[in-house]
Parts: C-alpha cells; sequence; structure tokens
C-alpha cells in the first residue's frame, strides 16, 4: 500500500493517541505533531476522502481497517528503530527523530532482516535488563513463527529430573482471550496472545507438592525473555496458588485435575515501553564463610 509519507505519520499518530487516551480529535493531532490547525485540518480531509478515517458529528476520528493497518505497520517500525538506535548508543531523543525519517523508506525486507539482527545482538545481561512486564499492547498480531520462537525457549529451560512437567495453551480466540483476562483482577491486559503455563503433576520430580512449580517458572522466565528479545512485550499473571483463579482457568480450557495453570502470559507488540534496569541491593548478598 503506497501512500504519501505525511499521511502514515498521521495516521501514526492518530493510532498513538488513541492507544494512549481512547479517543482522538484532530486538536490532539496538531498537539502531538506540533502543526498548524489549517495543516491538520486538511490533512484530516485527505485521510477521510481516501477512506483511511472516519470522524462522528463531535469530531472524533476513528481509523478504518486500511487505516489502522498502515498505523500500526508504522508504528511498529518507529518502535523497533528507536530501540535499535538506542541500544547502539544514540540517545533517546535523536534516535526516536531519526527513526521517524527511516520507518517510511526501509523495504520490508531490510526491516525484517534489521529486526532479527537486534534480536541476536542484545547481550544476556542487556536482555535480562530489559525485560519487564509490560501491559499495554497494540491490537498486532504475534506471528506463528515468533510464537513457536518463544515456546521453544520455554522448553530449553531446565527442570528437575528434566521431566519437563510442563504444558502451554496458546491461546489467540477473542472469546477466551477475554474469559482467561477475568481470571482474577490483575489479569486484564489487552495482550492479542496469552500463554497459559501449567504443571503437569503427572510428570513432576514429587508429583503434586513436587517440582513443577520451579520446572514451570523457569519455563515461564525464559519465554519472558525470548519475548523481549524479539521486541515483543510481556507480562507473567500468576494464578497458582489462588484456588479461585485456577478453577476459572481450568474451566476456560477445560483442563483435566492433573494439569495446574501456573500462570498467564501475556504477550503482543508493547505499547509501552518501561526502562531496562537491574535491581542490585547488595545487602541481599551474603558471603558466610
Ligand atoms: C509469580 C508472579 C506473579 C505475577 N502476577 C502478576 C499479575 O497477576 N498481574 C500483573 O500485572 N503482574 C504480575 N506479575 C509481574 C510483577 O508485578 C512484576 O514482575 C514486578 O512488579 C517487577 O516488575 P518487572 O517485571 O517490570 O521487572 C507477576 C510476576 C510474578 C513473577
Amino acid at each position: 500500500m503506497n501512500i504519501h509519507e505525511s499521511a502514515e505519520d498521521y495516521l501514526e499518530a492518530i493510532l498513538m493517541i488513541n492507544e494512549r487516551s481512547g479517543r482522538v480529535r484532530s486538536i490532539d493531532v496538531v498537539e502531538e505533531l506540533g502543526y498548524s490547525k489549517p495543516s491538520i485540518s486538511i490533512a484530516m480531509k485527505h485521510l477521510r476522502e481516501n477512506g483511511y478515517i472516519t470522524m462522528d458529528n463531535e469530531g472524533y476520528i476513528t481509523l478504518t481497517g486500511s487505516g489502522f493497518e498502515i498505523a500500526q505497520r508504522i508504528y511498529t517500525r518507529h518502535r523497533l528503530l528507536t530501540r535499535f538506535l538506542t541500544g547502539l548508543g544514540v540517545s533517546a531523543e535523536a534516535a526516536a527523530a531519526d527513526a521517524c525519517k527511516i520507518e517510511h523508506d526501509l523495504s520490508e525486507e531490510a526491516f525484517d532482516k534489521l529486526t532479527r539482527y537486534a534480536a541476536s545482538s542484545v547481550t544476556p545481561e542487556e536482555n535480562m535488563y530489559r525485560r519487564r512486564s509490560v501491559r499495554a499492547f497494540t491490537a498486532e498480531a504475534v506471528s506463528a513463527a515468533d510464537a513457536e520462537s518463544l515456546l521453544r525457549c520455554a522448553m530449553a529451560a531446565p527442570s528437575a529430573c528434566n521431566r519437563r512437567p510442563w504444558e502451554f495453551y496458546v491461546v489467540r480466540s477473542a472469546e477466551k482471550l477475554e474469559a482467561l483476562r477475568a481470571a482474577t483482577r490483575y489479569t486484564d491486559y489487552n495482550a492479542p496472545l496469552i500463554v497459559v503455563v501449567a504443571g503437569n503433576t503427572a510428570r513432576s520430580a514429587g508429583g503434586e507438592t513436587g517440582f513443577w512449580v520451579q520446572d514451570c517458572s523457569a519455563a515461564a522466565e525464559n519465554l519472558l525473555l525470548e519475548a523481549d528479545a524479539l521486541g515483543l512485550g510481556a507480562c507473567w499473571c500468576g494464578i497458582y496458588p489462588g484456588v479461585t483463579a485456577v478453577k476459572r482457568v481450568r474451566r476456560v480450557l477445560s483442563l483435566p485435575e492433573e494439569i495446574v495453570p501456573l500462570a498467564l502470559i501475556h504477550v503482543g507488540h508493547p505499547a509501552e515501553s518501561p526502562e531496562p534496569r537491574t535491581q542490585y541491593e547488595p545487602d541481599k548478598v551474603h558471603t558466610p564463610d
């Protein structure tokens, strides 16, 4: 889909404002982009005439399907390019400004290769500091290839006696996502994908009260780290040992008795970027010898 670069900028701005505040009017776009009111008014008129947005009687703007597709593509590029450049040491401000220029012109192929390179060039330390809980997501789907990478990494985790007592439920249907989000009051996020990490107590070293919690937790952490490496966002939401939450998730997924849902992991393209950090506390380090 070829449209003018500035139209892509407007659509991207509309998407960003909508994700931030849930509604968009022309004045919000003026404030976001710093252009004059008349020029934004003309731009919105063109976007409307070309079928990328609609505007209701009160002036609220909604992206159409094709407008949303373009906005999403550019916004994803913007975030990943900014992150790639800041990873190289470019200041956050310069990185964001440069990303704005490059995001329109890179071919799909070059962008895909750059994304893969950026993921592979992250050191384990950066990966661990950068992994933060992300609780706001764009509507962009997580690709099947990325979902498989997450599970490959999860299943590379250590487990007691190498029993690997884990099961993963990959949920994408709107109906099931909604039901899972309601598992607890702390699990209601808008990710397009939830991976339920569950323990198979029949396979666990030590059975029902055995090592499955540790084993599945190691797998869950691997999954979170890979999500970060792929430029995705994720949030671990605890289910077990909450009796009601376990019951609810069990019901949604029709799980048999021996399978215990440990966590819901929300995964998607991030609409927020918490700062990387360690939480190093020297007084938690003990040297008894
Ligand atoms: C066992 C466990 C359960 C968690 N449950 C939830 C939850 O239900 N909802 C949520 O928003 N975050 C949940 N989190 C995420 C933590 O709140 C988060 O990891 C913590 O605040 C540190 O922030 P960070 O992940 O950005 O480093 C959980 C994390 C773990 C390890």
